[in-house]
């Protein structure tokens, strides 16, 4: 009777164990048998009293074997579905290494400072020294000693803001170039990157912009020398062969004055959006530096002559980044700026 239970036990252990797949439900199916207390095991052992005694050694062996082998095919079971298990566990936590990294953000230069740097290196190749003015000016240096006397209409053409009755925001960098001159005589090449402020607000003008002046003063210097040196910064800055041209324009600083104009770098001059289809694109102004302000610096007109020129760097970062307007350049959105690496 109790060698049948101990089979039906085994059966019954041996037809269970393999459909787990959790360890958690294998050892609540170990508990029906090996819980010290309530395991049917246990219960055979609470049996052993009623049987007679000649007959207990030999069956209480049979129990002890039975709950043996029934730990150890538990224990090995348990190991194998922790095994399982843990394959499981790697499997869905898998990491692939192979996924790039993710961006470690560095910051970037603004596009004002790269075309800045690209200006600066090409016109320090070309031997001109670095100039920085004053971003507030009296009136005589923004206007009066560029022949541009109070009561002249090209006091229009740059709406100023005023500090005080003498002073203001200077509009331009050209007055750079009367602190340059009184301070130093010919020969004399200079250029001068400074903030401006004017007071004007659109898509392509902001109150507040960078220019990049150039002053040559030496003996003998002509419109030749300044469309030589055209030619080589708009090639190095838009690329080569891009041509220039000169159209006739008015500075009371300069004369005779010109616009330059660089043929259009990205649809070669045969007309596309950015050149308006005309085939041209407006980069400066120029000029060959008047007498007269040559004379109000004490610099004798009959013995040495100049050019200048002055660019918007802003207006070059704009055209050589596709940026179609000026307002981005300084709203610093990071997420903006950082487009632009060198
Ligand atoms: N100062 C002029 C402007 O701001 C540009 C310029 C500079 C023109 C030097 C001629 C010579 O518009």
């Amino acid at each position: 009777m109790m060698d049948e239970k101990l089979q039906a036990i085994r059966n019954e252990i041996e037809a269970g164990i393999e459909n787990f797949d959790s360890s958690k439900a294998l050892y609540e199916f170990r508990k029906v048998f090996l819980d010290n207390r309530d395991g049917k095991i246990a219960g055979l052992m609470k049996m052993l009293r009623d049987v007679p005694k000649e007959e207990r050694p030999a069956l209480g062996k049979g129990i002890n074997q039975l709950k043996e082998r029934a730990i150890d095919r538990f224990t090995a079971m348990d190991e194998k579905i922790h095994a399982l298990e843990l394959e499981r566990k790697n499997a869905s936590e898998k990491i692939d290494v192979t996924l790039p990294a993710a961006e470690i953000r560095t910051a970037s230069l603004h596009p004002d400072t790269l075309i800045e740097n690209e200006l600066i290196d090409i016109f320090a190749s070309m031997g001109f020294e670095i100039y920085e003015g004053r971003e507030i000016e009296n009136d005589y240096y923004n206007f009066t000693a560029l022949n541009t006397p109070k009561d002249h209409p090209a006091r229009d053409m740059q709406d100023t803001f005023y500090v005080s009755d003498e002073f203001l925001l200077r509009t331009q960098t050209s007055a750079g170039q009367i602190h340059v001159m009184e301070a130093k005589k010919p020969p004399i090449k200079i250029l001068s990157p400074g903030k401006v402020f004017r007071s004007d607000d659109d898509a392509t003008h902001s109150p507040m912009f960078t220019q990049m002046e150039g002053l040559v003063v030496d003996k003998g210097i002509s419109v030749c020398d300044l469309q030589g040196m055209l030619d080589t910064f708009s090639q190095k800055i838009f690329g080569e062969g891009v041509k220039t041209r000169l159209r006739p324009s008015y500075f009371p600083f300069t004369e005779p004055s010109v616009e330059v104009d660089v043929s259009c770098f990205a649809c070669g001059g045969k007309g596309c959006k950015l050149c308006k289809g005309t085939g041209w694109i407006e980069v400066l102004g120029a000029g060959i530096v008047n007498r007269h302000v040559l004379e109000n610096c004490g610099i004798d007109p009959d013995v040495y002559s100049g050019f200048a020129f002055g660019m918007g760097v802003e207006r070059i970062a704009m055209l050589k980044y596709g940026i179609n307007n000026i307002k981005t350049l300084f709203e610093s959105d990071t997420r903006f700026a950082a487009q632009f690496r060198d």
